[in-house]
């Protein structure tokens, strides 16, 4: 132990996303998401592998509730699927899915667990893609309305809600590399995708006001330390602009109401985002949240032509390099450059491809050795005054990993898949002592 203990109160807690556990994508009313189709088209997924069953958890839940428990979580995010909630992305709610977080919010409730609920964890409504998905503007504004009815359905209940997660990724992966659904490479999309997420954020946050009630509400953004590569005053420049898109994008036009005038440069006065934010979209982003969920994995060092190179040792993510003051690094800027606002980390973890063992044990001791240094930087940040609140280990236990499948494996839990088995693994026995402790 490195014996850094936390503030009292400080809440440990875990993370999964809908589409990534619940299987039962055809049950009680559920639509299609975008991600069913994905998954189901021939080449997009490794090993053919796709949600249907996932870790099984919508009929699992409650075996899933009391392992949460017997960790001693004191937060559990998750999110809601929006096609259970309106199959077709529109219209009355589904009542057989909401009953389904319903029951699961009550189980956690239960046993102590505050419930923390996205929005949006990418399974955009089939029908909504089909009709533009994010390119077009009235997807954010059907977005309102289902947070709406999930908000009259369990606003009361839920403590802290997020709208979106990682707007960035489904940009980045959706629309400019094309390896997550919808699976487009179209670099004009992709900004204007990144506005109308940032409205559909700013809809909800104005949509759960106008409720009143308890609830807290804020974005989920995956943020990206960026650093130059080498010394060079073209490094700077790139890294700066590179940071522009990775950061300041969707912390700027939350937290300040302005898109950054470097990218605005960059992407040019004709671009399909300039010509699609219109007067007072920014006020709405803008409209005050009570907390900022941060996800962080991974550093980016930029080089003087604007491309990236690896500086630290990868994870089995060859995208993730592990480098735990990078966490430091962006809370305490977080901090600097936006005010005190309160952060939750919200995701933070390792695939690991540690076997299960013959006495049922899995010995991930790498994501020991993660966690404990990434939450040794959560600390440092704490001490140097950002008011950071929470921890949520992605991910409570192994499932779909978008377009890397099965293979992954993100979990404190181990999932063994044809049984459908829950092995705690060498970090989830370790979590619980730092929960516990308060301390690693
Ligand atoms: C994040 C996603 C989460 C999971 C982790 C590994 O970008 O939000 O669903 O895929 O990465």
């Amino acid at each position: 132990p490195l014996g850094l203990r936390f503030p009292d109160g400080f809440v440990w807690g875990a993370a999964t996303s809908a589409y990534q556990i619940e299987g039962a994508t055809k049950e009680d009313g559920r639509g299609e998401s975008v991600w069913d189709t994905f998954s189901h088209t021939p080449g997009r997924i490794k090993g053919g592998d796709t949600g249907d069953v996932a870790a099984d958890h919508y009929h699992r839940y409650a075996g899933d509730l009391d392992l949460m428990r017997d960790l001693g979580l004191r937060s559990y995010r998750f999110s809601i699927a929006w096609p259970r909630i309106q199959a077709d992305g529109a219209g009355a709610p589904n009542q057989r899915g909401l009953d389904f977080y319903r029951r699961l919010v009550a189980g956690l409730h239960e046993r102590g667990i505050a419930p923390m609920a996205t929005l949006f964890h990418w399974d955009l409504p089939q029908a909504l893609q089909d009709a533009g998905g994010w390119e077009s503007r009235d997807v954010a504004l059907r977005f309102a309305d289902y947070a709406d009815a999930v908000f009259t359905a369990l606003g009361d209940d839920v403590p802290v809600w997020l709208t979106i997660n990682e707007p960035k990724t489904v940009v980045q992966n959706g629309y400019l590399q094309g390896h997550h659904a919808p699976g487009r490479q179209d670099p004009e999309a992709a900004h204007l995708v990144a506005h109308h997420l940032q409205l559909a954020h700013g809809l909800a946050v104005q949509a759960l006001r106008s409720r009143g009630g308890p609830g807290r509400i804020g974005p989920a953004f995956n943020l990206h330390p960026c650093y130059p590569a080498d010394s060079s005053p073209a490094a700077a420049a790139a890294t700066t602009l590179y940071d522009g898109y990775e950061n300041r994008f969707y912390l700027d036009s939350v937290l300040t109401g302005r898109y950054p005038a470097d990218v605005l440069d960059d992407l040019g006065p004709d671009s399909r985002l300039a010509r699609g934010i219109r007067d007072g979209d920014l006020d709405i982003i803008a409209t005050p949240v009570d907390l900022l969920a941060v996800q962080y994995y991974t550093p980016i060092y930029v080089t003087a032509a604007g491309g990236t190179v690896t500086r630290w040792p990868t994870s089995q993510a060859d995208w993730q390099q592990i480098h735990p003051d990078g966490l430091y690094d962006i809370l305490t800027r977080v901090t600097r450059d936006y005010g005190p606002l309160p952060i939750s980390i919200t995701e933070n973890g390792l695939p690991t491809t540690d076997a299960l063992g013959p006495d049922d044990t899995v010995d991930d001791a790498g994501r020991v050795t993660f966690l404990r240094d990434h939450i040794a930087a959560a600390h440092r940040a704490i001490a140097d005054g950002v008011p950071l609140e929470s921890f949520h280990v992605w991910s409570l236990m192994d499932n779909f990993e978008w377009a890397e499948g099965y293979d992954q494996r993100w979990g404190l839990i181990h999932v063994d898949y044809p049984t459908q088995r829950r092995i705690l693994k060498r970090s989830a026995h370790w979590y619980r002592s730092v929960i516990a402790d308060n301390a690693v």
